[in-house]
């Protein structure tokens, strides 16, 4: 017999993620429910990889990652939010953001110490924090506008915290820090000894012509920061799962130790393409205006239907709220929708612990043109 497990996440089932795709799949609806693109990345970036791998490539990469892309890493954050990074010391390569976070979160949490995360927040932190042994403590962005709420955040500081877990542009509610935000956050961290993991995965997808603040951009947020990013996001290729953070050094020997024994290499010939690639900034230069094309067809589309857009100032996620069209709770109104009207999204319920209703639903807008076109004529119907 099997022995007996006592689990170390027992209130983790399937998620609503989960749910929600096979249902997708089950009645074939447009799926606006999974966070990633369903079209193609550069060839070019395919093309290195090949030659990457003809090369030979093929065996471990340094720990730390392949030194020509934690240089041009380190140019990348240099260039665009003025803090220079060591690649030597301060860059580490990562099986994606989510092993990134996972790792930061094993490095400096002790069992019994706080984090505080900010709620509706991705679903992995509040796990990765329970198996380090802290205990997750929940503060509500503002409801309606996703805003922080720095009164709030101040009240959950405790001798115990420990972490801060910060994300900006936001999953799921698509808001942007402003500069103004990342001060205060900056000031009311200033006296104490709170760590920061700044989730920063969608930096590249900020619309209207704001910036992205990077918390390695406030040498304030920077010398408590693991600053987190993601090459699946950013280059259309979720399934490669590289990333990588960016920590002073002190921070970077720390993440390191656990990294070296959690994945140790991340795979070599991405590595070696993603820093070719990279040696042309126009690709992550140019997504804001790729991706806010993509926004305003889709919005425009949901302004003729009954469903009301919130904003979407980043990500590529758009929170619609449904209101109009039906009193189902968030979870209900999803599977409905997937069921009835051939369009599956995700409830927003389902990125706060024990759930919190606003009739809201989120949408991904990472989609071709022609599966947004569809998706929207059904939504009219509504
Ligand atoms: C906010 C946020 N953080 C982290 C991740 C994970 O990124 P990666 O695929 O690089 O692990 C995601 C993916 O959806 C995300 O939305």
């Amino acid at each position: 017999m099997t022995p007996h497990i006592e689990s170390r996440l027992p209130r983790v089932g399937t998620t609503i993620f989960t749910v929600m795709s096979a249902l997708a799949q089950e009645h074939r609806a447009v799926n606006l429910g999974q966070g990633f693109p369903d079209f193609g990345c550069d060839p070019k970036l395919l093309e290195h990889v090949g030659a990457a791998m003809a090369e030979g490539h093929n065996q471990y990469p340094p720990m730390a990652g392949v030194p020509a892309l934690r240089e041009r890493v380190a140019d990348k954050i240099e260039q665009l939010y003025g803090r220079r990074y060591d690649p030597a010391t301060e860059i580490t390569v990562t099986a994606g953001a989510t092993q990134a976070i996972l790792t930061a979160v094993l490095a400096c949490v002790h069992p019994g110490d706080e984090v505080i995360v900010l709620e509706p927040c991705y679903d992995s932190y509040a796990p990765n924090i329970e198996l380090a042994g802290g205990t997750v403590v929940r503060v509500p962005l503002m409801p309606g506008s996703f805003r922080p709420d720095f009164g709030k955040i101040a009240a959950a500081l405790s001798p115990r915290t420990r972490l801060l877990i910060i994300n900006s542009p936001h999953n799921p509610s698509a808001t942007v820090w402003s500069r103004a935000e990342m001060q205060q956050l900056a000031e009311l961290l200033a006296p104490t000894n709170v760590l920061l993991i700044s989730d920063e995965v969608y930096e590249h997808m900020v619309f209207d012509g704001a910036p992205h603040v990077s918390a390695s951009s406030l040498p304030a947020l920077a010398e408590r920061a693991f600053v987190v990013s993601s090459f699946g996001k950013t280059f259309h290729v979720t399934g490669w799962k590289v990333g990588t953070v960016a920590a002073p050094a002190p921070l970077t020997a720390e993440f390191r130790k656990v990294h070296q024994f959690n994945v140790f290499t991340v795979n070599t010939p991405m590595q070696h393409a993603l820093a070719r690639y990279m040696a042309d900034p126009r690709p992550y230069l140019e997504l804001p205006a790729f991706y806010q094309r993509k926004r305003d067809l889709f919005r425009a589309g949901l302004d003729q239907t009954r469903l009301r857009p919130l904003d979407s100032q980043g990500s590529y996620f758009q929170l619609v709220d449904y209101s109009a069209v039906s009193d189902l709770p968030e979870a209900d109104f999803c599977q409905w929708l997937t069921r009835e009207v051939g369009v599956a999204a995700i409830p927003l319920a389902g990125f706060y612990e024990g759930g919190f209703e606003q009739r809201l639903a989120r949408l991904c807008f990472a989609k071709q043109d022609a599966t947004l076109e569809l998706a929207l004529q059904r939504l009219q119907k509504l």
